[in-house]
């Protein structure tokens, strides 16, 4: 991807380093709050939850931007957002753990995702999944590493060569119906199809070539700001459903892959199209 002005580069980076500065703290805490916490409630449904690690987490990373960037932007899942416009300042975006669910259910793919903005375009990224002991991270122009090693996705070029993720959204009971006319499609041709649930983590496992192909709707900018500079950095071609370009506060869904797979992929997508043209009744 296009490389940014030296300055803007070390700005990110500057960012970063506050946030790997904390992690390894943060990671230590939240790692044994999912063992020792039930504190959970839920959202906008029953299956939408949200638990005391969430808020710590996004307490750790806020306080630190709050401090070191006052000027920054934050948009973060569980409320903290500030009003900073100054179009000279960064934006971060922040999900201070992904994949709750599996979070509350002891599970192991989960994440901390945190994303800088700037110019409304995702340029530097980190993701932690702890459990895993995996960190992603990602600037503009500099490639994308996993735990320090540089990544890059799969070079395979056909959909039977491995495995496609996708994920559900929370109001997923009424848009059953096309939600599941698009597996069937990669069912009839994947070698393997899986739901992991954590976005940011499946953004990571394009980036590193593990799976070659990934797509899901409604996903909040929290869920993919990091994730979306990580796969790029990393050689993925990501597009939404249409197969426009992805911005990171308007677009309603994802497909994430090398270019020959997305090539193929993007078809099998289209009823996400009408997933996506459900409304609540
Ligand atoms: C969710 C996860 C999940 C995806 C959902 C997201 P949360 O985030 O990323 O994989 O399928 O759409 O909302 O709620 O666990 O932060
Ligand atoms: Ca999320
Ligand atoms: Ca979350």
């Amino acid at each position: 991807m296009a490389k940014l002005k030296s300055e803007i580069t070390k700005a990110i980076a500057d960012r970063l380093s506050i946030i790997e500065a904390l992690l390894p703290q943060l990671e230590k805490e939240v790692l044994a709050l999912q063992e020792t916490s039930n504190t959970r409630k839920t959202k906008t449904n029953v299956f939408d939850l949200v638990t005391e690690a969430d808020l710590h987490s996004e307490k750790i990373i806020t306080s630190a931007i709050q401090k070191h960037f006052s000027d920054d932007a934050i948009v973060a899942e569980e409320g903290t957002n500030s009003d900073v416009q100054n179009s000279e300042s960064f934006t971060w975006v922040i999900d201070p753990i992904d994949g709750t669910v599996n979070y509350a259910n002891r599970l192991h793919h989960w994440g901390i995702s945190v994303g800088v903005v700037y110019q409304n375009k995702p340029v530097g990224g980190i993701v932690s999944a702890p459990a895993l002991n995996l960190r992603y991270r990602a600037i503009q122009g500099q490639g994308a590493t996993k735990n320090g090693v540089p990544i890059k996705v799969s070079d395979k070029s056909k959909l039977s060569q491995g495995v496609v993720v996708t994920g559900f959204p929370y109001d997923r009971a009424i848009r059953a119906e096309h939600l599941t006319k698009a597996l069937a499609n990669f069912l009839k041709v994947v070698g393997g199809m899986r739901r992991y649930g954590a976005a940011s983590i499946d953004f990571c496992s394009i980036a590193d070539g593990t799976i070659i192909g990934y797509y899901e709707m409604q996903l909040k900018p929290w869920d993919m700001a990091a994730g979306l500079v990580i796969a790029e950095e990393a050689g993925a071609k990501i597009t939404d459903f249409n197969g426009n370009p992805v911005n990171l506060f308007e677009s309603h869904g994802v497909v994430v892959a090398n270019p020959k797979i997305h090539t193929i992929m993007l078809p099998l997508t289209a009823p996400m199209l009408d997933a996506i043209a459900v409304t609540k009744r």
